[in-house]
Protein backbone atom coordinates (compact mmCIF):
# COMPACT_ATOMS: atom_id res chain seq x y z
CA UNK A 1 0.00 0.00 0.00
CA UNK A 2 2.72 2.72 1.34
CA UNK A 3 4.72 1.34 -1.74
CA UNK A 4 1.84 2.36 -4.01
CA UNK A 5 1.40 5.39 -2.86
CA UNK A 6 5.12 6.25 -2.87
CA UNK A 7 4.94 5.48 -6.80
CA UNK A 8 1.56 7.22 -7.25
CA UNK A 9 3.55 10.58 -5.81
CA UNK A 10 6.69 9.89 -7.86
CA UNK A 11 4.41 9.26 -11.55
CA UNK A 12 2.93 13.10 -10.33
CA UNK A 13 6.17 14.72 -9.67
CA UNK A 14 7.29 13.72 -12.92
CA UNK A 15 3.84 14.63 -14.75
CA UNK A 16 4.28 17.75 -13.46
CA UNK A 17 7.46 18.31 -14.20
CA UNK A 18 7.55 17.52 -17.60
CA UNK A 19 4.59 19.98 -17.29
CA UNK A 20 6.38 22.75 -16.25
CA UNK A 21 9.01 21.83 -18.44
CA UNK A 22 6.61 22.44 -21.91
CA UNK A 23 5.16 25.44 -21.00
CA UNK A 24 8.14 27.00 -19.85
CA UNK A 25 9.68 27.89 -23.33
CA UNK A 26 13.29 28.95 -23.67
CA UNK A 27 15.51 28.33 -20.83
CA UNK A 28 16.60 31.20 -18.94
CA UNK A 29 19.92 32.92 -19.28
CA UNK A 30 21.80 32.95 -15.66
CA UNK A 31 22.08 36.40 -14.92
CA UNK A 32 24.50 36.08 -12.37
CA UNK A 33 24.26 39.49 -10.62
CA UNK A 34 26.15 40.32 -7.53
CA UNK A 35 24.60 43.25 -5.90
CA UNK A 36 27.50 44.13 -3.65
CA UNK A 37 29.77 45.71 -6.36
CA UNK A 38 28.70 49.72 -6.06
CA UNK A 39 30.18 50.10 -9.64
CA UNK A 40 28.30 47.88 -11.31
CA UNK A 41 24.86 49.20 -9.33
CA UNK A 42 26.04 52.78 -10.42
CA UNK A 43 26.34 52.07 -14.33
CA UNK A 44 22.93 49.97 -14.21
CA UNK A 45 21.61 53.22 -12.61
CA UNK A 46 22.91 55.66 -15.62
CA UNK A 47 21.30 52.83 -18.08
CA UNK A 48 18.14 52.98 -16.43
CA UNK A 49 17.90 56.63 -16.29
CA UNK A 50 19.21 56.69 -20.06
CA UNK A 51 17.08 54.16 -21.41
CA UNK A 52 13.98 53.00 -18.80
CA UNK A 53 12.91 55.89 -16.84
CA UNK A 54 11.19 57.52 -19.78
CA UNK A 55 8.27 55.05 -19.83
CA UNK A 56 9.28 53.03 -17.15
CA UNK A 57 8.79 54.74 -13.23
CA UNK A 58 10.18 53.27 -10.01
CA UNK A 59 7.88 54.91 -7.62
CA UNK A 60 8.77 53.40 -4.57
CA UNK A 61 12.36 54.50 -4.76
CA UNK A 62 13.38 57.88 -3.93
CA UNK A 63 15.95 60.08 -5.30
CA UNK A 64 18.07 60.96 -2.14
CA UNK A 65 17.86 57.25 -0.99
CA UNK A 66 18.93 56.04 -4.46
CA UNK A 67 22.20 58.52 -4.08
CA UNK A 68 23.36 57.58 -0.27
CA UNK A 69 23.09 53.50 -1.43
CA UNK A 70 24.82 53.94 -4.18
CA UNK A 71 27.76 56.08 -3.04
CA UNK A 72 26.41 59.28 -5.48
CA UNK A 73 26.60 62.68 -4.54
CA UNK A 74 23.49 64.69 -4.41
CA UNK A 75 24.84 67.44 -7.15
CA UNK A 76 25.88 63.73 -9.61
CA UNK A 77 21.83 62.61 -9.25
CA UNK A 78 20.44 66.04 -9.75
CA UNK A 79 22.76 67.37 -13.04
CA UNK A 80 22.59 63.21 -14.47
CA UNK A 81 19.09 61.64 -13.31
CA UNK A 82 16.73 64.21 -12.14
CA UNK A 83 14.34 66.54 -14.80
CA UNK A 84 14.60 70.17 -14.02
CA UNK A 85 11.50 70.69 -11.93
CA UNK A 86 12.08 67.40 -9.69
CA UNK A 87 13.38 67.74 -6.07
CA UNK A 88 16.21 65.46 -4.57
CA UNK A 89 13.68 63.54 -2.25
CA UNK A 90 10.68 62.95 -5.17
CA UNK A 91 9.78 59.36 -6.39
CA UNK A 92 11.10 58.24 -9.53
CA UNK A 93 8.54 58.88 -11.44
CA UNK A 94 8.01 58.86 -15.16
CA UNK A 95 6.85 62.09 -17.43
CA UNK A 96 4.77 60.33 -19.92
CA UNK A 97 1.60 60.16 -18.75
CA UNK A 98 -0.59 56.57 -18.29
CA UNK A 99 -3.20 57.43 -21.18
CA UNK A 100 -0.70 58.42 -23.59
CA UNK A 101 1.49 55.16 -23.10
CA UNK A 102 -1.40 53.20 -23.71
CA UNK A 103 -2.25 54.88 -26.68
CA UNK A 104 1.12 54.15 -27.61
CA UNK A 105 2.08 51.08 -27.08
CA UNK A 106 -1.77 49.65 -26.19
CA UNK A 107 -0.51 48.81 -22.70
CA UNK A 108 1.06 51.34 -19.86
CA UNK A 109 4.48 50.47 -19.28
CA UNK A 110 4.52 48.67 -15.68
CA UNK A 111 5.99 50.60 -12.69
CA UNK A 112 9.89 48.39 -12.18
CA UNK A 113 10.07 49.15 -8.12
CA UNK A 114 9.33 45.20 -7.39
CA UNK A 115 10.02 43.84 -10.98
CA UNK A 116 12.99 41.85 -9.85
CA UNK A 117 10.99 40.29 -7.20
CA UNK A 118 8.21 38.92 -9.43
CA UNK A 119 10.19 38.12 -12.35
CA UNK A 120 13.36 37.12 -10.75
CA UNK A 121 16.78 38.16 -11.71
CA UNK A 122 17.28 35.54 -14.45
CA UNK A 123 13.98 36.07 -16.35
CA UNK A 124 14.81 40.31 -16.58
CA UNK A 125 18.43 39.59 -18.09
CA UNK A 126 17.07 36.57 -20.88
CA UNK A 127 14.29 39.26 -21.39
CA UNK A 128 17.05 42.28 -22.07
CA UNK A 129 19.25 40.02 -24.14
CA UNK A 130 15.53 38.19 -25.64
CA UNK A 131 14.88 40.60 -28.55
CA UNK A 132 15.06 38.96 -31.91
CA UNK A 133 13.30 40.70 -35.55
CA UNK A 134 9.89 39.77 -36.48
CA UNK A 135 8.54 41.81 -38.94
CA UNK A 136 4.62 40.87 -38.47
CA UNK A 137 5.04 42.64 -35.41
CA UNK A 138 4.67 46.42 -34.66
CA UNK A 139 7.89 47.35 -32.76
CA UNK A 140 9.66 45.30 -35.46
CA UNK A 141 10.78 42.51 -32.56
CA UNK A 142 9.47 39.90 -30.62
CA UNK A 143 11.18 38.39 -27.28
CA UNK A 144 11.80 35.39 -26.87
CA UNK A 145 11.55 34.76 -23.16
CA UNK A 146 8.08 37.38 -23.27
CA UNK A 147 6.58 36.28 -26.42
CA UNK A 148 4.71 39.33 -28.66
CA UNK A 149 5.62 41.71 -25.95
CA UNK A 150 4.98 45.33 -26.66
CA UNK A 151 7.80 46.31 -25.71
CA UNK A 152 10.07 48.03 -28.42
CA UNK A 153 13.86 47.15 -28.26
CA UNK A 154 14.89 49.88 -26.53
CA UNK A 155 18.84 49.19 -26.41
CA UNK A 156 18.83 48.53 -30.04
CA UNK A 157 21.49 50.90 -30.86
CA UNK A 158 23.86 48.93 -28.23
CA UNK A 159 23.21 45.60 -29.08
CA UNK A 160 21.69 46.00 -32.81
CA UNK A 161 19.38 43.63 -34.60
CA UNK A 162 19.35 39.47 -34.62
CA UNK A 163 17.01 37.34 -36.16
CA UNK A 164 16.18 34.47 -34.51
CA UNK A 165 17.61 30.94 -36.23
CA UNK A 166 15.10 29.10 -37.75
CA UNK A 167 16.59 25.77 -37.27
CA UNK A 168 15.71 26.93 -32.81
CA UNK A 169 13.57 24.28 -31.07
CA UNK A 170 11.86 26.45 -27.91
CA UNK A 171 10.88 23.58 -26.52
CA UNK A 172 14.18 21.97 -26.53
CA UNK A 173 15.85 25.47 -25.64
CA UNK A 174 18.21 25.28 -28.48
CA UNK A 175 18.12 28.63 -30.07
CA UNK A 176 20.59 30.81 -31.82
CA UNK A 177 21.23 34.23 -32.82
CA UNK A 178 22.48 36.11 -35.92
CA UNK A 179 23.48 39.34 -35.92
CA UNK A 180 21.83 41.38 -38.86
CA UNK A 181 23.05 45.24 -37.44
CA UNK A 182 25.39 45.63 -35.72
CA UNK A 183 25.34 48.13 -32.18
CA UNK A 184 27.59 49.71 -30.58
CA UNK A 185 28.68 47.58 -28.35
CA UNK A 186 29.92 43.71 -28.48
CA UNK A 187 27.32 41.10 -27.66
CA UNK A 188 29.86 40.32 -24.43
CA UNK A 189 29.82 44.08 -23.36
CA UNK A 190 25.75 44.15 -24.05
CA UNK A 191 25.73 41.25 -21.35
CA UNK A 192 27.53 43.25 -18.98
CA UNK A 193 25.60 46.00 -19.81
CA UNK A 194 22.06 44.39 -19.12
CA UNK A 195 23.59 42.69 -16.30
CA UNK A 196 24.38 46.11 -14.42
CA UNK A 197 20.93 47.06 -14.84
CA UNK A 198 19.42 43.82 -13.82
CA UNK A 199 21.51 44.29 -10.33
CA UNK A 200 20.16 47.94 -10.52
CA UNK A 201 16.45 46.55 -10.67
CA UNK A 202 17.36 43.66 -8.00
CA UNK A 203 18.63 46.58 -5.69
CA UNK A 204 15.66 48.61 -6.54
CA UNK A 205 13.62 45.93 -5.70
CA UNK A 206 14.92 45.12 -2.09
CA UNK A 207 17.33 48.61 -1.03
CA UNK A 208 17.79 47.11 2.52
CA UNK A 209 19.20 44.00 0.99
CA UNK A 210 22.75 46.36 0.49
CA UNK A 211 22.17 47.02 4.40
CA UNK A 212 21.94 43.27 5.53
CA UNK A 213 25.72 42.82 3.26
CA UNK A 214 27.31 45.61 5.43
CA UNK A 215 26.15 43.84 9.18
CA UNK A 216 26.37 40.67 7.58
CA UNK A 217 30.56 41.48 7.20
CA UNK A 218 30.59 42.39 10.50
CA UNK A 219 28.62 39.32 11.95
CA UNK A 220 31.12 37.26 10.48
CA UNK A 221 34.21 39.07 11.40
CA UNK A 222 32.86 39.08 14.85
CA UNK A 223 32.30 35.41 14.57
CA UNK A 224 35.58 34.70 13.39
CA UNK A 225 37.68 36.93 16.14
CA UNK A 226 35.17 34.72 18.64
CA UNK A 227 36.60 31.68 17.66
CA UNK A 228 40.67 32.67 18.01
CA UNK A 229 39.78 33.73 21.56
CA UNK A 230 37.87 30.82 22.38
CA UNK A 231 40.25 28.73 20.46
CA UNK A 232 42.98 30.27 22.47
CA UNK A 233 40.91 29.78 26.00
CA UNK A 234 40.37 26.22 25.40
CA UNK A 235 44.46 25.99 24.67
CA UNK A 236 45.01 27.47 27.78
CA UNK A 237 42.74 25.60 30.06
CA UNK A 238 43.37 22.06 28.85
CA UNK A 239 46.90 22.90 29.12
CA UNK A 240 47.88 20.89 32.28
CA UNK A 241 45.38 18.45 31.52
CA UNK A 242 46.75 17.01 28.07
C1 LIG B 1 9.29 53.26 -25.22
C2 LIG B 1 8.79 52.86 -23.94
C3 LIG B 1 9.60 51.84 -23.16
C4 LIG B 1 10.92 51.95 -22.80
C5 LIG B 1 11.88 53.09 -23.10
C6 LIG B 1 11.22 50.77 -22.02
N1 LIG B 1 10.12 49.96 -21.92
FE1 LIG B 1 9.95 48.26 -20.83
N2 LIG B 1 8.03 48.05 -21.43
C7 LIG B 1 7.34 48.93 -22.24
C8 LIG B 1 6.02 48.42 -22.45
C9 LIG B 1 4.93 49.09 -23.29
C10 LIG B 1 5.91 47.22 -21.73
C11 LIG B 1 4.70 46.30 -21.60
C12 LIG B 1 4.92 45.13 -22.49
C13 LIG B 1 3.79 44.16 -22.51
O1 LIG B 1 3.06 44.01 -21.52
O2 LIG B 1 3.63 43.51 -23.56
C14 LIG B 1 7.21 47.02 -21.10
C15 LIG B 1 7.52 45.92 -20.30
C16 LIG B 1 8.71 45.76 -19.63
C17 LIG B 1 9.01 44.66 -18.73
C18 LIG B 1 8.10 43.48 -18.46
C19 LIG B 1 7.25 43.76 -17.31
C20 LIG B 1 6.33 42.61 -17.00
O3 LIG B 1 6.71 41.75 -16.23
O4 LIG B 1 5.25 42.55 -17.59
C21 LIG B 1 10.26 44.87 -18.25
C22 LIG B 1 11.03 44.00 -17.28
C23 LIG B 1 10.75 46.09 -18.85
N3 LIG B 1 9.78 46.60 -19.66
C24 LIG B 1 12.01 46.60 -18.62
C25 LIG B 1 12.52 47.71 -19.28
C26 LIG B 1 13.89 48.17 -19.14
C27 LIG B 1 14.93 47.53 -18.24
C28 LIG B 1 14.01 49.25 -19.96
C29 LIG B 1 15.27 50.05 -20.23
C30 LIG B 1 16.34 49.35 -20.86
C31 LIG B 1 12.73 49.47 -20.61
N4 LIG B 1 11.86 48.51 -20.18
C32 LIG B 1 12.46 50.51 -21.48
C33 LIG B 1 7.81 50.10 -22.77
C34 LIG B 1 9.10 50.60 -22.61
Amino acid sequence: MIIRAIFFFLQLAIGINVLAAGSGGAKLLDANVDIGHQNSLQRGAQTYFNYCAGCHSIKYMRYNRMADDLGLSEETVKKNLMFANQKIGDNVNVSMSPDEAAEWFGVTPPDLSVISRVRGEDWLFSFLNGFYVDSSKPTGVNNLFFKDTAMPHVLWELQGYRTLDENSDLQLATYSFETVVPGKLKQSEYEELTRDLVSFLVYVGEPARLVRYKIGFWVIAFLGLLFIFAYFTKKEIWKDVN
